[in-house]
């Protein structure tokens, strides 16, 4: 009987060393500071943690960031909106870690279509060093539970409407447009449910065993879903990728759902004020800036993304907004006692370089 107790372990596969990979030719072209600035840079969230960037070295101090096709959510993600997003959140945390070390970045947008492989081009330029907490990128991470019922107060979401630059909602859980959010966002999930091609894409990215996890270092594992303790170990030991598209697995998801879409403070939506690649970047950017601050003010963010994504929802935010209205995130929210430490695994550096 000692499975369960070692549920109860504390595991930290972050901490663990990964085995060295490709990209030690192109990391020759890197030098230090650029490893580092490219690892603060990766622990930027994505859909399904699937980190679809890929990094082309030209110069010591002239990088290209890009779309790895590879990567891709095909069927919840088919117009590479999220993937463009996660790239720009990939962007702003390369900046911050750049301006922390002493450089100045230009960010360049050179994606044209959504399906471009080179996305921006960053130049670094020698600088003052920045004074910023540059461990919020370490700290901050995804939040799905023990949301507390306390509403967001005024003060920070100021903090968050100046870190956005506007383009940011508040709906209060009580309010009538934060309890149609809360069942939007517990029917799109279960309408993405009940579609094989999306659970089947979901479970290619989850990985289910520690080992599977330490082997590929991204994707969704227990830790990072928050299926904790004795459930996680079993999830962990027992089931397989067939198990994820099986109707327990789907009944189960759905409850959990619900039940997180009950708690918190409310919802926050971030809209962009056009629909390119350089407007997706920007309101990639202007997330992470904002979940960086919401990490230092223990409140937890977690995006629901399923009624962006499902036709039914897509349809409901056409009908119930003006065109010029372009919702980017859906973020239930919500203060926490404890911030949970980070637990999403990121590939090194030298993996996603071109
Ligand atoms: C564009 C985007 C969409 C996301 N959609 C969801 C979602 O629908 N549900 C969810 O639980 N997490 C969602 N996430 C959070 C990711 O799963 C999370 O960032 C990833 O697993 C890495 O974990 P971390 O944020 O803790 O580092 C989304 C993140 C991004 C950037």
């Amino acid at each position: 009987m000692f499975g369960p107790g070692l549920a109860g372990c504390s595991r930290d596969l972050r901490e663990q060393p990964a085995p060295a990979g490709p990209g030690t030719v192109a990391g020759q072209r890197l030098n230090e500071d650029g490893w580092r600035i490219l690892y603060y840079a990766s622990l930027a969230p994505s859909g399904h943690n699937s980190q679809p960037w890929f990094v082309r070295v030209e110069d010591k101090h002239e990088w290209v960031v890009g779309s790895d096709k590879t990567r891709w959510l095909q069927v919840v993600d088919p117009d590479n909106r999220e993937a463009l997003l996660s790239i720009g959140a990939f962007i702003e945390n390369l900046v911050i870690a750049a301006g922390f070390m002493g450089y100045d970045t230009e960010v360049k947008v050179v994606g044209r279509g959504r399906f471009d492989a080179d996305v921006a081009r960053i130049k670094l330029k020698p600088g003052r060093s920045n004074a910023v907490a540059i461990q919020r990128l370490e700290e901050r991470r995804t939040v799905k539970t023990g949301f507390l019922p306390k509403e967001i107060e005024t003060e920070d979401l100021n903090i968050f409407r100046k870190a956005t630059g506007g383009g940011l909602y508040y709906f209060p859980r009580e309010s009538a447009h934060g309890k149609l959010m809360a069942e939007a966002a517990v029917e799109n999930f279960r309408l993405q449910f009940e579609n094989e091609a999306a659970l089947a894409e979901a479970a290619g990215w989850t990985r289910l065993s520690d080992a599977e996890a330490m082997q590929f270092r991204d994707g969704l594992t227990t830790d990072g879903m928050e299926i904790r303790g004795f459930t996680g170990w079993w999830v962990r030991s027992f089931m397989d990728k067939d198990d994820l598209t099986g109707s327990t697995w789907r009944e189960k998801g759905v409850e959990k759902i619900r039940t997180q879409a009950a708690e918190g403070a409310g919802w926050l939506v971030i809209t962009s004020e056009g629909e390119t690649v350089g407007d997706l970047v920007a309101a990639g950017r202007r997330f992470q800036r904002m979940a960086l601050l919401a990490r230092e003010k223990n409140i937890g963010i977690h995006p629901m993304t399923q009624t962006l994504e499902e036709a039914h929802g897509q349809a409901s935010v056409r009908e119930n907004h003006s065109p010029s209205v372009i919702p980017q995130f859906m973020l239930r929210v919500g203060y926490v006692e404890n911030y949970p430490k980070p637990v999403s695994l990121r590939r090194p550096v030298g993996w996603f370089l071109a």
